[in-house]
């Protein structure tokens, strides 16, 4: 008999990735320089040189065992040193590379954590709006995704929701800072509440609540923003990182998990990780990708056109009435449509080749999504079609 479980899911395709499709299939027919698509987040910088150089190095002067061999389960050492030093030096952590434990990207990342911290029927708690793929992620690892409703004023944290969500069935809070879609980053104040609140709620239930930070547009952040490190502000803290968007490398499929030195069991649920690997068959990162990454450990992309395009949209947003929190980071901003169904709204933005993802999958219907990973000249070249949608559709306002 097959698995009933994972055939269901067939049934529930990724919105996101069915409007890309469709994206790619109107670019063949007007080409698709002509499609405005905002669907998907792949980064749209190359990777920085010294990614590439390091790669080019390591494949013509490093040792071919060190380079394509299995690396050691949880990752290789000299690796995560590299990786512990930079955020020590960034966040003064006290990481060492025991704490560090490398994975296929965030998804690997997020992977490992929850089933380190929960077992069956265990809840976890994250907050709208929220990347979809977290119903996977954490569903079929046996634990079950409570979404507590989004505060869409601010798109911060709805305390008194969560507050009355946190019961003792919780074992771990995932969240995700810069957020997908919102581009929201939490303030320093939000992420203190929260932790106030986890600290009291584990107290008062006489377990531990963990805290699974997603990271990977944390080095996307916006002029004026404060950086907080949220694992500074929370002791049972496993930050998941990747280098997906910071390197644009998401093919690559490399990121960690650092788990606060200060956390229970800290050293305990990295060794954990490398059974949990064997289990989930995500064992052993590709070794020249994780040795390129350690070598471009304080790099990025130029990711300075991300905020560019933001800017852009936001101001064209505001000018047609839309109503939208500006984004301190990320790729994504996340409007108001300008009707309920958000999925009726972006079927009738098709129709001027603007691909526009309904925040309905976000766990935030009435919202869209727009991924502003793309050419700053397209972005401009998108906003005549912008303005004849609102004003066609909607009329003049
Ligand atoms: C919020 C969030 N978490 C996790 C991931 C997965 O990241 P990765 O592709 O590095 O596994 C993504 C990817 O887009 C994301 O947006």
């Amino acid at each position: 008999m097959i698995a009933e479980q994972y055939k269901e899911m067939l049934n529930g395709k990724s919105v996101i990735r069915e409007l890309s499709e469709y994206a790619t299939a109107r670019g063949k027919e007007i080409g698709y320089e002509n499609v405005f698509d905002y669907s998907l987040g792949n980064p749209s910088v190359p990777a920085p040189e010294s990614f590439k150089e390091a790669m080019i190095k390591l494949l013509t002067e490093g040792d071919a065992m060190e380079v394509h061999g299995y690396s050691p389960s949880l990752g290789i050492v000299s690796v995560k040193e590299k990786v512990a030093a930079s955020l020590n030096r960034r966040f003064g952590m006290s990481y060492t590379f025991r704490h560090i434990f490398m994975t296929a990207g965030a998804a690997g990342a997020i992977a490992h954590a929850v089933r380190a911290v929960t077992v069956p029927g265990d809840e976890v708690l994250t907050f709208a709006p929220h990347f979809p793929e977290y119903h996977p992620y954490i569903n079929l690892s046996g634990a079950k995704l409570k979404v507590v409703p989004a505060d869409t004023e601010k798109f911060q944290i709805n305390f008194a929701v969560f507050e009355e969500m946190l019961t003792d069935k919780v074992m771990a809070v995932l969240i995700n800072t810069p957020n997908n879609p919102s581009g929201i980053v939490y303030t320093r104040e939000t992420l203190e509440k929260l932790a106030d609140i986890m600290k009291r709620k584990s107290e008062e239930y006489g377990h531990d609540i963990y805290l699974i930070s997603d990271e990977p547009y944390r080095e996307i952040l916006f002029e004026g923003v404060e950086e907080v490190y949220v694992s500074k502000l929370y002791d049972n803290t496993i930050s998941c990182y990747s280098y997906s968007k910071s390197l644009s490398i998401p093919g690559e499929r490399i990121g960690y998990i650092a788990v606060n030195p200060a956390c229970k069991d800290a050293e305990t649920i990295v060794n954990m990780c490398g059974q949990i690997s064997r289990g989930i068959g995500h064992n052993c990162p590709s070794s020249i990708i994780q040795l390129a990454a350690a070598e471009t450990v304080d790099d990025t992309s130029e990711l300075s056109v991300y905020e560019t395009n933001m800017n852009i949209l936001y101001d064209e947003l505001i000018k047609l009435g839309f109503t939208c929190v500006k984004p301190g980071g990320t790729f994504y901003i996340f409007p108001k449509a300008l009707e309920e169904d958000a999925k009726a709204f972006c079927e009738k933005a098709k129709k001027y080749d603007l691909i526009l993802v309904p925040g309905d999958s976000f766990g935030c219907p009435g919202y869209f999504r727009m991924a502003y990973c793309i050419a700053t000249e397209k972005v401009e070249r998108s906003l005549p079609a912008l303005r004849k949608f609102v004003e066609t559709e909607y009329g003049k306002r």
